[in-house]
């Protein structure tokens, strides 16, 4: 595989360092584009990777594309690679937000076969969650290597895409959800006494642990939850308080208001 970078930002470098480390692709063997020449930079002193001039480089010598500017760069980017790949075929895997598999294949020739993902910003620690669905064009052996990459940045699923909005709500913003979370257990903390610092690294280290017990036991949560709650004890104390102020609830319905908002931008 010759994999080819257009926009090498952020998330992009990130994938790219991911896949390198998992050993999903090697360094030789990806070119990375992007206009602003100090991205560029970052990019290639990060992953050792080689750079073309621009997307239509790219298209011409990358049989996958992965595709990693903002959304509004996304169509010219797809015209340029196009052109570059003149009829042949490719394989684009796509991590703008938002964007369609109808809109992206509106701006690409059949000859590319389009994924559309949706990855969260943990992927830049190794510790994503992407979703993903497949275009008209591509095909199960396209799908699994876009589970290849995307399994080397954390957890991978194929979903159809209408469900894409439902990925958007929980593991696209869901981050930001935990953080405040972390805060807030922080805040508890530190009313309890301890200092600040402490505080957020016991919490963040906290929910750390129960995901990595929910991935590694695969056990139900509510069992995990019941094996740590004695009778009269502090945690159903605790628990008790939570159900009173509908932290359930107010869960449920902040993914619910993220699916509709990711509905009302157009995501489909
Ligand atoms: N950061 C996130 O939280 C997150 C999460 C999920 C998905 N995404 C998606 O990832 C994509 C990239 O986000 P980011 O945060 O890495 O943005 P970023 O701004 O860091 O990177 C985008 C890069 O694309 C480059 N670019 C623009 N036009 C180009 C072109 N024609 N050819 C080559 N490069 C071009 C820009 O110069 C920039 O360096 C977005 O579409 C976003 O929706 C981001």
């Amino acid at each position: 595989m010759k994999l080819g970078v257009i926009g090498c930002g952020k998330m992009g470098t990130a994938l790219v360092e991911g896949a390198l480390k998992a050993g999903a692709v090697s360094a030789a063997d990806i070119t990375g584009c992007d206009p602003v020449q100090a991205a560029l930079d970052a990019f290639t002193q990060a992953t050792g990777a080689a750079t073309a001039a621009d997307a239509a480089a790219i298209g011409a010598s990358c049989d996958t594309i992965l595709l990693a500017t903002k959304p509004h760069d996304v169509a010219a980017a797809l015209k340029l690679a196009a052109k570059g790949a003149n009829g042949q075929p490719r394989l684009v895997i796509s991590i703008a937000a938002g964007l369609t598999l109808t809109t992206l294949e509106g701006s690409a020739p059949d000859t590319f076969r389009i994924i559309r993902t949706m990855p969260n910003t943990p992927a830049m620690v190794g510790q994503g969650a992407t979703a993903f669905c497949r275009g008209t064009h591509a095909t199960p052996a396209d799908a699994e290597t876009a589970l290849r990459l995307l399994s080397a940045v954390g957890h991978a699923i194929e979903v159809p895409e209408r469900l894409m909005n439902a990925v958007t709500g929980l593991s696209g913003s869901g981050p930001a959800y935990v953080y405040l979370i972390i805060e807030a257990l922080a805040d508890g903390g530190v009313k309890a006494g301890l200092g600040r610092a402490d505080s957020i690294k016991l919490a963040a280290q906290t929910v750390l642990g129960a995901a990595a017990m929910v991935m590694e036991t695969g056990l139900h949560p509510a069992v995990l939850k019941d094996m740590v709650t004695s009778p009269g004890g502090t945690t159903i104390a605790a628990l008790a308080e939570m159900e009173k102020h509908g932290v359930r609830a107010a869960m449920i319905g902040a993914v619910d208001a993220a699916v509709r908002r990711a509905a009302e931008l157009g995501g489909s």
